[in-house]
């Protein structure tokens, strides 16, 4: 278990080896790339990984919630509890803060996009920095938007529904992208990241706090038959295919799991990258991987969901277990 010990957050930045232009999208001839940790030590990581960089769903990950219209379900539910359960367990005050940090916001009147906000937890991170008339909350799910409507320091900001992959933001928009925490439900992510490239202006910066994928074998397959969990070389590719620069990885998770990240992190890193150009990504993609028009077969949909949702329980689970355990282990010792 090849678990990383870290005490609170490591920022790791992207350097890229000569070796790079071998790589292709599928983990065949990957990379070698260099982490540097904000310690000053640098380590030499050779990441092949299992799983396809593209959109497409092997058969052994299908990953049953990472689809638009079982997420919007998913969080029709979720939503009545989630900032009971997701936050305490997963995504704490602490944690989001120290998650924002490499996102800059260092001008109250900055342009933010939160993509994903949900119920508003991030949000209420970035209205710390930057004034909530210039902020505007998007997500597809209106039930996790009542919550954030209902929360006080938001009633200025803009809070609409729509889509991460197709953004109802004009070019050059925003002068910071933020997601938290929904990179995992969509479809095709290198989309919803080549979207993050355009409505960002010349100079701005996007950062996507995101899951990491488990390498303890129980974590990974429920993970897998849950949502997508990303590595973090694939998060860095995603930004790097999009045309970002300065592509800075920082790990996070939560106090009481004293660096462990065996079982995978829901909230387990957050990637930042600037826009060099203005105007939109180079990058060019075919057609959307998910049609949310079409309609989807009840069955399948059903069966994706019920497994999806009993996979979800599991990650509920994991925080207790790992809580239980710091309070047993003594101090200084790995858990
Ligand atoms: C785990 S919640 C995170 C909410 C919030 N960012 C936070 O930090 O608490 C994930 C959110 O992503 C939203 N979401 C999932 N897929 C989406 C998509 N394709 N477009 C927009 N929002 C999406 C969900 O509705 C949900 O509110």
């Amino acid at each position: 278990m090849a678990s990383a010990m870290l005490n609170g957050a490591e920022c790791l930045k992207l350097t890229r080896g000569l070796g790079f232009s071998g790589s292709n999208l599928h983990g065949r001839n990957f990379p070698k790339l260099g982490l540097v940790s904000s310690f000053g030590c640098s380590k030499a990581v050779s990441m092949a990984p299992k799983c396809s960089l593209s959109a497409s769903r092997p058969a052994s990950q299908p990953r049953f919630i990472q689809h638009k219209k079982e997420a919007f379900w998913f969080y029709r539910f979720l939503s009545i509890v989630y900032d009971h359960i997701i936050n305490p367990g997963h995504w704490t005050e602490d944690m989001r803060d120290e998650a924002l940090e490499p996102a800059d916001l260092s001008d109250r009147n900055m342009i933010v996009v939160d993509v994903g906000g949900g119920t508003g937890f991030t949000t209420l991170g970035i209205v710390k920095h930057v004034d909530a008339k210039n902020v505007t909350i998007l997500d597809q799910s209106p039930h996790q938007l009542a919550k954030a409507k209902q929360k006080e320091p938001l009633k200025d900001c803009k809070i609409i529904e729509g889509d991460a992959e197709d953004l109802p933001f004009r070019t050059d928009y925003a002068d910071r992208y933020i997601s938290a925490g929904s990179i995992e439900y969509w479809p095709d992510p290198q989309r919803g990241i080549k979207e993050a490239y355009r409505v960002l202006k010349l100079g701005g910066k996007a950062c996507i706090i995101g899951p990491v994928y488990p390498t303890f074998w129980l974590s990974r397959f429920f993970a897998d038959v849950w949502m997508l969990f990303p590595k973090e070389e694939e998060y860095i590719q995603w930004f790097t295919n999009a045309g970002f620069k300065d592509v800075q990885l920082k790990r996070i998770g939560p106090k009481w799991y004293r660096g462990v990240r065996r079982h995978g992190l829901i909230m387990g890193c957050s990637v930042t990258g600037v826009k060099p150009y203005s105007g939109d990504s180079p990058l060019q993609l075919g057609p959307k991987e998910e049609d949310v028009s079409k309609p989807v077969n009840p069955f399948v949909f059903l069966a994706r969901f019920l497994l999806g949702a009993m996979a979800a329980t599991y990650y509920v689970l994991v925080p207790i277990y790992m809580w239980i355990k710091d309070q047993i282990v003594p101090k200084g010792q790995p858990i």
